[in-house]
């Protein structure tokens, strides 16, 4: 049985580091607050770059690592909640700017569990046949789009720029790469975390009364949000062991979301994970989104967490709600 493997990662974030006393002088906000409700440090924020090109850097390095060129790419995914245009995607301007011949590029929009909603693309796609090295991207730019005000401040602190990437194929033999990805929604909450008023229900004579008031910006019930990642990730975990006839002990490294530092202790304690098999890094980061679990994969490997037959168990929860888990046989 062919198996899809990961063959390079990379990660990128902008160099321009704002902190939660940067936030303090621009709303009514503390970084004790920030620190305590959330885990948050400090978030990378771009000055003029754009969504694509943070993907860009991130793919250069996955794909040095992978030991292949742009032109040897047969497919772009690329998942973001925050492209450049309403249209074309992203993925487009990717395929451009790195320079791969005129293949495919599909844009995933899933959101936080855009990443593993691309993994599970990119499996079927490999798995079948039809392309053997898919560059599969999670890149954010959040900062242009949220109200640095008081009235914005329960969003604005929780979310940061970066991009992640990974280049992915058919391995060699069925004992290594992905075991499995599982994906679930519950579209009935969709109003619960959502920007409203880009979308085509709004016709253009609407837009400057949905900017006055303020649909044009993402919303959130944070509680309610809270509440469903806390139930829905274990569950969605459980689910991607029991169909690979494994147990949580057998975790080696947990890759979740990066929404808030509590929902993954909360996560971490429903399982009985160990804090020291946790990969976070939202106190550096904050939340970044489709770029999030990439990122991880890539600070655990540089940090030398991840070793020859670690089974990594990914997860996400986010918008829609969607949520997803991945296992991965390193
Ligand atoms: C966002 C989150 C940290 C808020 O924590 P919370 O304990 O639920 O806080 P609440 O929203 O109830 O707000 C509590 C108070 O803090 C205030 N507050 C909100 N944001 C604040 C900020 N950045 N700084 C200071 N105070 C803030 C609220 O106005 C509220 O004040 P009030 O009690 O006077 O009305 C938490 O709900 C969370 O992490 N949710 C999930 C994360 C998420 O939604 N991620 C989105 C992408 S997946």
């Amino acid at each position: 049985m062919v198996r899809t493997v990961i063959r390079g990662v990379g990660g990128y974030v902008p160099e321009r580091v704002v902190t939660n006393k940067d936030l303090e002088k621009l709303m009514d906000t503390s970084d004790e607050w920030i620190r305590e409700r959330t885990g948050i440090q400090e978030r990378r924020w771009v000055t003029t770059q754009q969504n694509h090109e943070l993907g860009l850097e991130a793919s250069r390095v996955a794909l040095s690592r992978a030991g292949i060129g742009p032109q040897d790419v047969d497919l772009i995914l690329y998942a973001t909640l925050s492209m450049e245009y309403t249209f074309p995607g992203s993925g487009v301007l990717l395929q451009d700017k790195l320079g791969c011949r005129t293949i495919g590029a599909l844009d995933i929009r899933n959101q936080c569990s855009g990443f593993l909603y691309g993994l599970a693309v990119a499996d079927g796609m490999i798995r079948s046949g039809l392309y053997r090295n898919v560059l599969l991207v999670g890149s954010e730019v959040h900062s242009t789009r949220i109200d640095l005000s008081t009235l914005g401040r329960d969003v604005a602190v929780l979310f940061g720029d970066g991009a992640g990437a990974v280049v992915l194929g058919p391995g060699e033999d069925d004992s290594k790469g992905l075991l499995s990805v599982h994906l679930h929604c519950e579209g009935k909450h969709h109003d619960l975390l959502w920007i409203e008023g880009h979308g085509s229900l709004f016709p253009h004579a609407e837009q400057v009364r949905v900017i006055q008031e303020r649909r044009h910006l993402p919303q959130m019930d944070g509680r309610q949000v809270f509440v469903h990642a806390v139930r829905r990730m274990p569950e969605v975990l459980q689910e991607a062991l029991q169909a690979n006839g494994l147990s949580i002990q057998d975790i080696d490294l947990l890759l979740p979301h990066q929404a808030n530092l509590r929902i993954n202790q909360k996560v971490a304690a429903t399982l009985g994970i160990p804090e020291s098999k946790v990969v976070n890094n939202i106190q550096k980061y904050g939340n970044t989104t489709a770029a999030t679990i990439p990122l991880c994969l890539w600070n655990a490997l540089d940090e030398g967490r991840v070793h020859d037959g670690s089974l990594l168990a990914m997860v996400a929860f986010g918008s829609g709600f969607t949520w997803a888990s991945a296992l991965y046989r390193w």
